[in-house]
């Protein structure tokens, strides 16, 4: 067991980690590649990082693979990541098979190529009946997409009579996020050295501890992921209340 590893307290682990894996354009033009060099090194670092939260026994891991806003990217590299998903669902689904992972897939799935769709609805049904970890892969996903989408179809209801509009509360309108069986991120990871959340389950990580590292996303290792799991069990976490509070609800 590496050192850092055994620093972790396992039965204090993040139900859910999500990551906004960033830094994969910049690791490849540092060393004068072109960025799609990038994503496809990239992909170790995502292999690592599910292997290492199914060894850990993390319930839930969530990927920013691809937003909404990454359709504006050159057609070029847009092509490259949609091949590289397919390529990666090939090389993977056996082994996400067989370690009992299954994989969920959110965002706006019917904007992405034909080719894809079958790909992800293929590995989706091969791993439905898996209970190890829940890889949870946002493609074509924006926070903000979601949550009008959540608004349109609640707004729909209440047009149709199937639900009052006086019965919205913060437990229905979560019912409607594309997450509604996926519990709220309790450790958000954001590589390659900037601070912000680039429209990535805004709603969700209300009360998530955030986690920046410098580090590249295809510098990324498993190593990594265990120094953020580590400095998130040394924070204490208030939800609003006072500190005092939080030791007397214990
Ligand atoms: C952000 O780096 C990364 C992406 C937009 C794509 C992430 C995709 C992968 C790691 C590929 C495989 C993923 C799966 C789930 C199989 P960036 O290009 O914005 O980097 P930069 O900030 O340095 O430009």
């Amino acid at each position: 067991m590496s050192s850092v590893k055994g620093k972790i307290d396992l039965q204090r682990l993040p139900v859910h980690v999500a990551i906004i894996m960033d830094g994969n354009g910049r690791w490849a033009l540092k060393q004068g590649n072109q960025r799609v060099f990038g994503h496809q090194n990239g992909v170790e670092s995502v292999r690592q990082t599910v292997e290492a939260c199914g060894e850990l026994g993390i319930p839930f891991l969530s990927l920013y693979a691809f937003s909404k806003e990454n359709w504006c990217r050159p057609q070029q590299e847009i092509n490259a990541l949609m091949s590289l998903m397919v390529s990666t669902i090939d090389s993977e689904l056996d082994s996400l098979a067989k370690n009992n992972v299954k994989l969920i897939v959110i965002g706006d799935i019917a904007n992405l190529p034909t080719n894809v769709q079958n790909k992800l609805l293929n590995a989706i049904t091969r791993t439905e009946k898996n209970t190890g970890l829940n890889l949870v892969i946002a493609l074509s996903y924006s926070s903000k997409w979601e949550i009008t989408q959540a608004a349109l179809r609640l707004a729909l209801d209440i047009k149709e009579n199937k639900l009052p509009a006086g019965a919205i509360t913060e437990e229905t309108f979560s019912g409607y996020l594309t997450t509604k069986h996926i519990p709220d991120p309790e450790l958000l990871i954001r590589t390659g050295g900037e601070f912000r959340l680039s429209n990535f389950l805004l709603w969700q990580l209300a009360y998530t501890e955030l986690y920046f590292s410098d580090i590249l996303w295809p510098d990324f290792r498993k190593e990594n992921l265990y120094e953020a799991i580590i400095d998130f069990q040394k924070r204490e976490r208030r939800f609003g209340k006072t500190g005092e509070q939080v030791k007397n609800c214990d």
